[in-house]
């Protein structure tokens, strides 16, 4: 029997939709049916790619009888308001990474939810990778024994890709704290059980012309006692794909002897030049090409840099491929084969709570959990101290 479709609306069409489109156009689960953002010519690529109906507003968008569930991609500070919109009418939602800008607004969007007894989800980060989620399943098993200590670390070319005003100001959620650390905080949280005790963090502003976080080193503590050391640079000098077999973050082949493109293509370009730039680039724009060109290779596991995960008996490392497991006297590797569909994970989450009553993994209590750890890191940064944390929740059970 054909799986029943989740009719979605699209808030925000721009880089995170067009990042999301290969999954959400593959899978047979989803039907779009609208899409909402300020840009017109962002809305007449939408209508002429997906034929759904476009809005002006992200209200609109969440009263259009046709939308069953709306994937929110806008900026992060209409977060809170789009989730809270989607909810009050009784619409699901998947809500792009950072969850909000702060745990009021996380709050807020977590009891509209629970009101209106809709599903949130917040999504996606790579913790729905599916080698993040092996890696967690095998520490859950116990059969290399308890978890002492995680080292995640990635370094990209972050800072140095257009952006817009906001991005560039941390009070505004701009920077790697808002933008990246999202990411790497849930892998190393789900496969550390989730309840992390205390952060201690360091980050770096160095570029005097984008003044904001570009760089960060956080030591967590667990509840269970296991430890983690995570590590970010966005300055585009070294590449930790490298340690990838370069598979990028999208799971495609990246060409090294690309190196430092992002630098230069922003080397004469400022201020408002450089919002032009990315618009022109975005979804819609004059120079639009879909992320990962047109024609696509084989697609591997995403993933966000290099993770080693440490248990009494062995030491595990998620990569695109697959798995390494280091053991004792031996290492072995466990092939995960290519995805069918990139990020299927994302679909698979709210289509099993929508129709099969499921419980959500990064619901809006864990995507809270994670910002605070982010949080925290600014927070410990700034007044050179250990922070412990409050608002921390494990695995729901089952999974
Ligand atoms: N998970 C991922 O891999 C990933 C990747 C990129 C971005 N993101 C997240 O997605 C969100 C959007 O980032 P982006 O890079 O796509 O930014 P973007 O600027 O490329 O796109 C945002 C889009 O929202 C539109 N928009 C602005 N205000 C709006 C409003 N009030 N109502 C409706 N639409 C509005 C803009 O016109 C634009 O098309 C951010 O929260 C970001 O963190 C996630």
């Amino acid at each position: 029997m054909a799986a029943r479709k989740i009719r979605l609306g699209i808030a925000g069409l721009g880089r995170a939709f067009s990042l999301m489109v290969p999954t959400l156009s593959a899978d047979p689960r989803v039907e779009i049916v609208a899409g909402a953002d300020p840009r017109p010519e962002a809305r007449q690529q939408f209508v002429s790619d997906f034929g759904g109906r476009p809005h002006e507003t992200v209200e609109a968008l969440c009263a259009d009888p046709a939308v069953e569930a709306v994937y929110i991609s806008t900026p992060h500070q209409f977060h809170r308001a789009n989730a809270e919109a989607a909810a009050r009418n009784g619409k699901h939602a998947i809500v792009e990474k950072p969850m909000a800008l702060s745990m009021v607004d996380c709050e807020a969007m977590i009891e509209a939810a629970s009101k209106t007894k809709t599903h949130l989800i917040i999504g996606h980060s790579h913790s729905f990778d599916r080698p993040i989620a092996r890696t967690r399943e095998l520490v859950a098993s116990g059969a290399f024994g308890h978890l002492q200590m995680i080292n995640a670390m990635q370094y990209t070319d972050f800072l140095y890709r257009p952006r817009r005003a906001e991005e560039l100001d941390t009070a505004q959620g701009g920077g790697v704290i808002f933008n990246q650390a999202p990411h790497q905080v849930d892998n190393v949280r789900l496969i550390g059980g989730g309840r992390v005790k205390s952060v201690r963090a360091q980050t770096g502003i160095w570029d005097p012309a984008r003044r904001t976080e570009g760089a960060y080193s956080a030591f967590l503590t667990f509840e269970s006692g296991a430890f983690a050391s995570l590590t970010y640079s966005g300055y585009a000098h070294f590449d930790s794909d490298e340690f990838c077999d370069w598979i990028a973050e999208s799971g495609l082949r990246k060409d090294p002897t690309r190196y430092g493109e992002a630098r230069a293509s922003l080397r004469n370009v400022s201020g408002a030049d450089e919002l032009a730039l990315k618009q022109a680039r975005n979804y819609g724009g004059a120079g639009y090409a879909p992320p990962g060109g047109a024609v696509e290779a084989t697609r591997w596991h995403q993933h966000f840099g290099l993770l080693v995960a440490s248990c009494e008996g062995a030491d595990l490392r998620p990569q695109p491929h697959g798995l390494m497991i280091y053991g004792h006297e031996e290492r072995r590797f466990e092939d995960l084969p290519p995805p069918r569909i990139p990020r299927v994970e994302v679909i698979d989450e709210l289509h099993d709570a929508i129709f099969d009553g499921r419980p959500v993994l990064h619901g809006g209590e864990w995507a809270m959990a994670t910002m605070e750890v982010c949080f925290a890191i600014l927070e410990s940064s700034k007044g050179a101290r250990e922070i412990q944390l409050h608002h921390q929740t494990g695995l729901p059970a089952g999974l």
